[in-house]
């Protein structure tokens, strides 16, 4: 199972659209997929007294849960003040210092302008770092310009088509153990 985080609170969110192509291309290729919305299951701020024992009927424990399950994880989240949202921060708050350990992270991030959303991802890159977890290189830095009717452009399209492509090659490596041999050299 491939877990999407959403970080946006918006009723016509971008992010969403972006996070439900990417899930749509996850499933035609045979993944399941299950869509954490933020903004609608995990509104309560981040409780530090949960944090070392949580409560099992606490929002800490059902989002560590939800994570432990995943074999790849995808954030996504809206470019605000340069950075990632306050939502998706509160999100990962939660969660162990080893909660990506083994998962590969793939990164989507909307801007109003088409600049801003790289920095969101770079930023984000640090915080999979900080959790364990193997950022995929390719990211979805986009803005409303990069959909028409809500259906990614071809640049955008194939984007995620190698999103994707990294996401389920670094799963299956990490389902069926890397191999520690290096390649011959000479
Ligand atoms: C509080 C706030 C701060 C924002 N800051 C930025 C910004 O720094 N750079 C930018 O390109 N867009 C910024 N925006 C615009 C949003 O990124 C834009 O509305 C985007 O569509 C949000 O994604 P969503 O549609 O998924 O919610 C900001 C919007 C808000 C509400």
């Amino acid at each position: 199972m491939i877990l999407g985080i959403l970080g946006s609170a918006s009723k016509d969110s971008i992010t969403r659209v972006a996070l439900l192509a990417v899930r749509d291309r996850l499933v035609a290729a045979g993944e399941s997929f299950d869509l954490v919305d933020l903004a609608v299951e995990y509104r309560e701020l981040h409780d530090v007294e949960q944090y070392d024992d949580p409560d099992p009927v606490s929002q800490t424990w059902a989002l560590r849960r939800r994570v432990a399950a995943a074999a790849a994880v995808v954030l996504a989240t809206p470019v605000y003040h340069g950075s990632f949202s306050g939502l998706l921060k509160n999100a990962v708050d939660h969660l162990l210092g080893d909660a990506f350990a083994g998962r590969p992270v793939g990164l989507v991030a909307n801007g109003g302008g088409p600049r801003s959303g790289g920095g969101a991802c770079d930023q984000l890159r640090s915080v999979v770092r900080a959790l364990g977890g193997w950022s995929a290189p390719t990211h979805l830095a986009i803005t409303g310009a990069d959909f028409i009717d809500s259906r990614p452009s071809r640049f955008t399209s194939e984007r995620m088509d190698a999103l994707v492509n990294e996401l389920r090659t670094f799963a299956t490596a990490s389902r069926t153990g890397f191999t520690t041999e290096c390649p011959a050299t000479g």
